[in-house]
């Protein structure tokens, strides 16, 4: 059967099948509508020659037979271990990146680095606007984090922490964070900005030391507690929407 004008849609992002074909090949858009109208594209598993067919991105789409890698963004969430560093590369250390068993894993970036010896949710993606809104505290995308500290944990940080605090060499306070008290040296804190060691910065100007740190959760988007230190998963559609971008 040839589909040629059916429109074939799907509740996620369409393109037109020439684009798409260009985007993902090296064929310039004329020869990519060359191909479609010669038959050489097929659409799960039947020939497809209109080239200005809308199709899904994450469609199953085949030149002369072979797969067409999509030119979706991928997502990730990953559960780092410590010695890792956030890094694309590093000269003395292991990176998130070497855990990756993906194709051009070098296009993938950390949305919220961690520290080498913080362990926990890391997520990762090629989509740059999707980690800045990760990112940037004007999203106040929030981050939980598991944490023991070295003395006992003064029940007077809860409101000095809500408040916001000066960090040394930062002119801003933080913003309002949220901390819970667990055990005397064990506490749960949200915070909606990611500076420079910043859990470890604000305990520290409390005069206490934060001596284990673990990433629970960031946004809507929980750590999978089946995945043991070092596994990965791409995130689901949901977690994914859960991160709201300013063009949403
Ligand atoms: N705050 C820190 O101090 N370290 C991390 O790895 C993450 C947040």
């Amino acid at each position: 059967m040839c589909l040629n004008r059916i429109y074939w849609v799907s509740s996620s992002k369409t393109i037109r099948l020439d684009r798409f074909l260009a985007t993902v090949t090296d064929y310039s858009r004329s020869d990519a509508k060359r191909l479609i109208k010669a038959g050489e594209v097929s659409l799960d598993g039947s020939l497809l020659t209109d080239p200005r067919a809308a199709v899904a991105e994450d469609a199953d789409i085949r030149l002369r037979g072979q797969p067409l890698r999509s030119a979706q963004p991928r997502y990730f969430m990953l559960n780092k271990p410590q010695d890792y560093v956030c890094a694309a590369r590093d000269r003395r250390h292991l990176t998130v990146l070497d855990l990756l068993d993906e194709d051009n894993p070098e296009k993938l970036h950390v949305a919220g680095r961690l520290d080498i010896d913080t362990t926990g949710l890391v997520l990762l993606t090629d989509d740059g606007n999707w980690s800045h809104a990760v990112t940037s505290p004007k999203q106040r995308c929030w981050k939980r984090y598991w944490l023991r500290t070295a003395e006992p944990i003064a029940e007077a940080a809860i409101t000095k922490f809500a408040k916001g605090i000066f960090l040394k060499d930062d002119k801003q306070r933080t913003l309002p964070a949220e901390l819970e008290i667990l055990d005397s040296c064990e506490a749960r804190l949200r915070i909606c900005e990611g500076r420079y060691h910043q859990v470890k910065r604000m305990f520290g100007a409390l005069g206490n030391a934060v001596i284990e740190l673990h990433r629970e959760a960031i946004g809507g988007i929980e750590l999978d507690e089946t995945l043991e230190e070092g596994e990965y998963r791409p995130l689901t559609a949901e977690e994914r929407a859960s991160v709201t971008t300013p063009n949403e």
